[in-house]
């Protein structure tokens, strides 16, 4: 957990408003000058109320009778004290807002920011209902002492000044003052350390009770096949409660410490009426300095919460800021070199892996990284295309993810026409390679934004041209508004098969030099696959093809492939043509006969492509 202890909240929250401060210097200021502006007219306004009752109200009393200029003289003033009051509030509350709703803002956009720079290795240990909750209540969090921090500095010069007008006035006055603003403080930064760990627990309950929540969600599919609705609903129950419980301990301390903050001060004017009444009797001070100092303590009990306020909500603003600053602090991003390779020529480009070893981090940091892959060599020359086959968890996926540098290897390289993959500028590598993953993802919006992506100098032509080499121009030409059909969330109103088409294409409207293709046809019609990777070798217009790397199973895919490289446990077993292999290697043979055999079976049950498994049915009643 982080989130500090009671000891330390202090100190560091008010470094977290510092840096606030640092961030806003300017609104701030304004913030400041307006809440000051208001505590001197506050601090003024006792005074001249205190001198309408010892000037005009005692003598008037006495005489019988009110001189009406010296009367609205009084008005006057007060009614000038308040017009610079409401100037002041409204200085106050828009710096205030200012600072608190551009604050949040910059940090959600540098979290977000962050999360595309960090590696997916580093996604992969984070949950996203984590993530989630970084960008949005951690950020808020972390910047709500804001709202009241201009209103408490402005009490805080208020309170000085109360205090040495009260020493003008009556040192005894003065010393009640003295012991009740300190106690106030004091009252305040007890409650803010008592509170310190209930914010952190609630602040990470919130974190979980979203993560647990989009899990369950983002799962709806598994969840209701599965018949684990109660399950899911009793587990989101028991984190929901732990929250509830968190927040009910919060508001319990809330209830103990805001009478108490709320009463001192009217103990205060109590004690200056007590003191001030003797004070009186032996002529140390005037009626008007008394009426003055009770005033003023009636007026400053109000004030005196901003501090409190602001203190109450520092712990809170400690944990969400931890958690914020985790992730703006997190390293491993990969960093981009500034080589760029040349497009000028659209030719395909080689890959070539020089004997790379790669593990993936462990998931917890004192275990030992097993290695996934171990002095993988091979090459892709340009324009040919090589087929990556062995069984499942051999490295393929891996193999494709450092192709495209998703991850590093530990050592060896990975080369692009022989320059290392780190030494590339990201959008040379970008506009270079092309991944499509094995799971395909589809962005709620429309066919053409999602296979366009914003990247310019694609026009609807190009889109076209890369639906029919992935041959999905037919089922989008059906589709009601055809390349402005919205897709849904995660394209469920799309089948597997089209989903895969659609990143296809998407991958393919880039003109990429080099494609890797992940098992990225599986749920497509073999015969439509085979189609789709002869259309790649040789498109049809006669352009230059691109070099290929594709995870394969089908016989009939591999069979197009210039070369195959065989992986078995993290290592290259065999590369030949198909024949070779088939004739040669044992485990090779087995796999793609056994896959094969599969094949058929499913075909004949008929799950291909517009009826995949878990992708029909279901997906589009939700
Ligand atoms: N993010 C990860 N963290 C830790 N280990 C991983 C991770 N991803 C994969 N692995 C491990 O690395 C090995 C290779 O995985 P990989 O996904 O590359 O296999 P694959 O050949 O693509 O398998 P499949 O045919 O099932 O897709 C497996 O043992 C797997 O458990
Ligand atoms: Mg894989």
């Amino acid at each position: 957990m982080t989130g500090g202890t009671s000891r330390d909240v202090l100190g560091r929250g008010l470094a977290v408003l510092g840096q606030a401060i640092r961030e806003q210097p300017r609104i701030f200021a304004v913030a400041v000058s307006g809440s000051v502006l208001f505590g001197a007219m506050v601090v003024a306004s006792a005074f001249v109320v205190g001198a309408v009752v010892g000037e005009v109200v005692v003598p008037a009393i006495a005489r019988g009778s009110v001189g009406t200029g010296v009367l609205a003289l009084a008005a006057a003033a007060l009614f000038g004290l308040s017009v610079l009051r409401v100037v002041g509030i409204f200085g106050r509350r828009l710096g205030a807002g200012y600072m608190q709703y551009r604050l949040q803002a910059a940090y959600r956009r540098r979290v977000t920011r962050r999360y595309l720079d960090l590696p997916l290795a580093w996604h992969q240990r984070n949950a996203t209902g984590t993530l989630l909750s970084n960008a949005n209540s951690d950020v808020e969090a972390a910047w709500y002492p804001i709202a009241p921090l201009p209103f408490a500095v402005g009490t805080l010069v208020m309170l000085v000044g109360a205090v040495v007008s009260l020493f003008f006035t009556d040192w005894a006055l003065a010393l009640v003052g003295l012991a009740v603003f300190p106690a106030l403080f004091a009252l305040n930064v007890v409650y803010s350390r008592r509170m310190a760990p209930r914010q952190a627990r609630a602040q990470r309950l919130r974190a979980e009770v979203s993560g647990i929540a989009h899990e369950s969600f983002d799962g709806a599919l598994v969840v209701k096949t599965m018949g684990r609705e109660a399950q899911e609903t009793a587990r989101f129950a028991a984190r929901a409660g732990e929250l509830r419980d968190a927040l009910i301990s919060v508001g319990r301390l809330r209830g103990v410490f805001d009478p108490m903050l709320e009463t001192l001060p009217s103990l205060g004017t109590l004690a200056v009426l007590v003191v001030g009444a003797i004070r009186l009797r032996q002529g140390a001070i005037t009626v008007t300095e008394l009426v003055s100092v009770a005033f003023l303590f009636t007026v400053l009990a109000f004030p005196v919460r901003a501090i409190g306020w602001v203190l109450a909500e520092l712990p809170r603003s400690v944990a969400g800021w931890d958690r914020v600053r985790r992730v703006l602090d997190a390293t491993g991003e990969m960093p981009y070199g500034e080589r760029r390779l040349d497009r000028a020529e659209p030719r395909p480009a080689t890959l070539a892996f020089h004997d790379v070893h790669f593990g993936y981090e462990p998931a917890e940091a004192h275990l030992p990284g097993a290695q996934v892959l171990g002095a993988v060599g091979f090459t892709v020359p340009a324009g040919k295309t090589v087929a990556l086959v062995g069984p499942t968890g051999a490295g393929k996926s891996t193999v494709a993810s450092l192709a495209v540098r998703l991850v590093d290897p530990d050592s060896g390289t990975v080369t692009l026409d022989g320059v290392d993959l780190r030494e590339l500028a990201a959008d040379s590598l970008a506009g270079t390679v092309a991944l499509v993953a094995q799971v395909p993802f589809v962005f709620d919006d429309t066919v053409r934004a999602n296979i366009g992506l914003d990247r310019p100098g694609i026009s609807d032509e190009d889109v076209w041209a890369a639906l029919r080499l992935a041959e999905a121009d037919g089922f989008v030409a059906a589709l009601p508004d055809g390349l402005d059909t919205m897709v849904g969330e995660r394209g469920t109103s799309l089948s597997g098969g089209q989903r895969q088409r659609l990143t296809l294409a998407r991958a393919l409207a880039g003109r990429p030099r080099l494609l890797v293709l992940d098992d990225a046809t599986s749920a497509v019609d073999p015969r439509v696959e085979a189609a789709i990777l002869a259309g790649l070798r040789a498109p049809a217009g006669g352009g230059a093809p691109a070099s290929i790397l594709v995870v394969a199973y089908r016989r009939a895919t591999i069979a197009l492939a210039d070369e195959v490289v065989y992986l078995e446990q993290g290592r290259v077993v065999a590369r030949g043509t198909h024949p070779e292999l088939l004739a040669t290697v044992p485990g090779y043979a087995d796999l793609v006969t056994a896959y094969e055999q599969a094949e058929q079976e499913r075909e004949q049950s008929g799950t291909y492509d517009e009826v995949t498994p878990l992708t029909s049915g279901l997906e589009m009643d939700r």
